[in-house]
Parts: C-alpha cells; structure tokens; sequence
C-alpha cells in the first residue's frame, strides 16, 4: 500500500473532518478500489472504528473491496434481458475472459464482468455495457467483438 497516497488524503481530513463516505470516496478515487490496509491505517489515525468503514463500503454499491479490471463490462440480468437469453452470453464471455468461478475479475486484471439490473434499454435486450458503450442485441458472436474492441482499445 501506499502510505503517501493515504497521508495526502488524512491530510485533507486532519483541517476539514470528512465523513466514511467521504473518506471512501477518496481512498477509492486514489487506489481504484478500497484496499483494506488503507482502512485499517484511516481507522487508526482517525479514530473511527475500522468496521465503520467496512459498513459504509459494502452497504453502498459504488464502493469496490477488490480491485477492479481495465475494462468494465456490465451485463444486464433483467427480465427482458433474460428472456432474450442474456444468461448464456453472459456466461460465454466469463469462460472467455478466464474469470475463476465466484470472481468478478480476470486473473490477469484486464476484464471486470458485473451483472446488474435493468439499465432502461429493453428494446435493445441483451444489453451489455463495455466500458460505457452500450453494446445492445447481443449475440455469442457480437459478445466476442465487443472483448476484442474493448481489448484493443485499453488491453494492460
Ligand atoms: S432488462 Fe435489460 S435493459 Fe431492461
């Protein structure tokens, strides 16, 4: 971990205090994700129990306990996605990126798959989200593209 990002953050905290939330939104704007010995060592020097912060940061869904990969693909789960077969895709692209079953991340930390609700575009379902791209009427075969045009275009 790097001391030198938290110390440039407690610093801001020291003059203004700031809230959890606050604090987490800092921490994970830093490190990308919330490290958990960045919250032990705010914990110790703010005074503020360290579960505090873990509440906050599994309560709220934008906070990330684990780092996240260099692309961010949000696949819809929704109904109108569903019926319109989102599920197999969604599971094709986790065997194609290598994602360890349970896991979010690939292993080499190019590819974050994350499965969400509704995003509002059922007339285009299967929707998928490619690092902000919305990539709708997904097929197997359009899945593939969208990895290697996400790839090309941010590959580690
Ligand atoms: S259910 Fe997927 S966009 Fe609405």
């Amino acid at each position: 971990m790097t001391d030198k990002k938290c110390e440039q953050i407690l610093e801001k905290y020291h003059k203004d205090k700031g809230s959890v939330i606050s604090i987490l939104q800092d921490i994970q704007e830093s490190f990308g994700y919330i490290p958990e010995d960045a919250v032990f060592w705010f914990a110790e020097r703010l005074n503020i129990p360290a579960s505090s912060f873990f509440g906050a940061a599994t309560f709220y869904a934008q906070f990330y306990l684990k780092p996240r990969g260099k692309n961010i693909i949000t696949a819809c789960c929704g109904t109108a996605c569903h019926v319109k077969g989102s599920a197999p895709i969604i599971n094709r692209v986790r065997e194609d990126l290598k994602i360890p079953h349970g896991e979010t991340t690939s292993s080499d930390g190019k590819f974050t798959v994350e499965s969400v609700a509704c995003v509002g575009a059922c007339s285009i379902a299967p929707v998928f989200i490619g690092n902000k791209k919305v990539f709708g009427k997904m097929t197997m075969e359009k899945a593939s593209e969208m990895i290697k045009e996400l790839d090309k275009v941010k590959g580690v």
